[in-house]
C-alpha cells in the first residue's frame, strides 16, 4: 500500500476574489498541493459560489491539480462541465438532496480521465458512503456543515476519518482521505494522526500573512 504523502489543498473561497490571480500564485508559490475549489449552487448549500468559468480562470493560472468539491444538485448533469473546465478530481455529495445516482457519477467522472471523490456532511453516517469505496479516488470527511468558510472544526468526525482508513486497508484501496473545513495546525495534526492525508483549508492560509508558514504548519503540525 503507497503511503499516502501528506497534501494540502487551499480553498479559495476564502481567497481575495479582487485579486484572484494573485492570490493563486502566492499560494502556488507558498507549496500548495493541490487547489480547492468550492461549487455552492444555493439549493443543496444555502449559499451560492462560483461555477465552471471560475475553474477554467483558475486552470489558466496554475498547473497544480484542480480538487473540485459540488455542493451541488444533479452534480452528474453539471461535472462534465467541471471535468471541461480543467478540473482534476470532482467530489460529489453522498446525501440524496444531492439527487443524482452515486455510483453512476462516480462512474462517469472516472470514465471521462477525471479522479473521482465521494462526501458526506456531518450529520450522514459513514456507512452511506461504504459501498461505493471501492470505486473512488478520495474520500473527503466534512468537518464543518457545508456552506461556508470559517466555521469550527467537529472532532466528532475523526471517527469517520479512521474508519475511511480502516476499511482502505482492509479493502485493499488507495483513496485519498481528505478532511475540509476549520483546518488550522491543531486541527490538522488530529486529523493526520487519525488517517488524513488531504487538508483542505481556507480560512488559516488566506487569511495568514505568510502562505508558506501557514501551508507549512498545517503539513508538519508541531506539537502545541
Ligand atoms: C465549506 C467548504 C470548505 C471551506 C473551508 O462548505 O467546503 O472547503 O471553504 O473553509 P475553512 O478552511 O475556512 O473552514
Ligand atoms: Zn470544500
Amino acid at each position: 500500500m503507497s503511503a499516502h504523502k501528506i497534501l494540502v489543498a487551499p480553498s479559495i473561497l476564502a481567497a481575495d476574489f479582487a485579486h484572484l490571480a494573485d492570490d493563486v500564485a502566492r499560494v502556488v508559490a507558498a507549496g500548495a498541493d493541490w487547489l480547492h475549489l468550492d461549487i455552492m449552487d444555493g439549493q443543496f448549500v444555502d449559499n451560492i459560489s462560483f461555477g465552471p468559468a471560475v475553474v477554467e480562470t483558475v486552470r489558466g493560472l496554475t498547473s497544480l491539480p484542480l480538487d473540485v468539491h459540488l455542493m451541488i444538485e444533479r452534480p452528474d448533469h453539471y461535472a462534465p462541465r467541471f471535468i471541461s473546465a480543467g478540473a482534476n478530481s470532482i467530489t460529489v455529495h453522498v446525501e440524496t438532496e444531492a439527487k443524482h445516482n452515486v455510483a453512476q457519477t462516480l462512474s462517469a467522472i472516472r470514465d471521462a480521465g477525471c479522479r473521482c471523490g465521494l462526501t458526506l456532511n456531518p450529520a450522514t453516517p459513514f456507512e452511506a458512503v461504504e459501498p461505493h469505496l471501492p470505486h473512488v479516488d478520495l474520500v473527503l470527511i466534512m468537518t464543518v456543515h457545508p456552506g461556508f468558510g470559517g466555521q469550527s472544526f467537529r472532532a466528532g468526525m475523526m471517527e469517520k476519518v479512521r474508519r475511511a482508513r480502516d476499511l482502505r486497508d482492509s479493502l485493499g484501496a488507495d483513496y485519498d482521505i481528505e478532511v475540509d473545513g476549520g483546518i488550522k495546525p491543531e486541527t490538522a495534526r488530529l486529523a493526520i494522526e487519525n488517517g488524513a492525508n488531504a487538508l483542505v483549508a481556507g480560512t488559516s492560509i488566506f487569511k495568514a500573512a505568510d502562505y508558506k508558514a501557514a501551508i507549512r504548519a498545517l503539513r508538519e503540525p508541531s506539537r502545541e
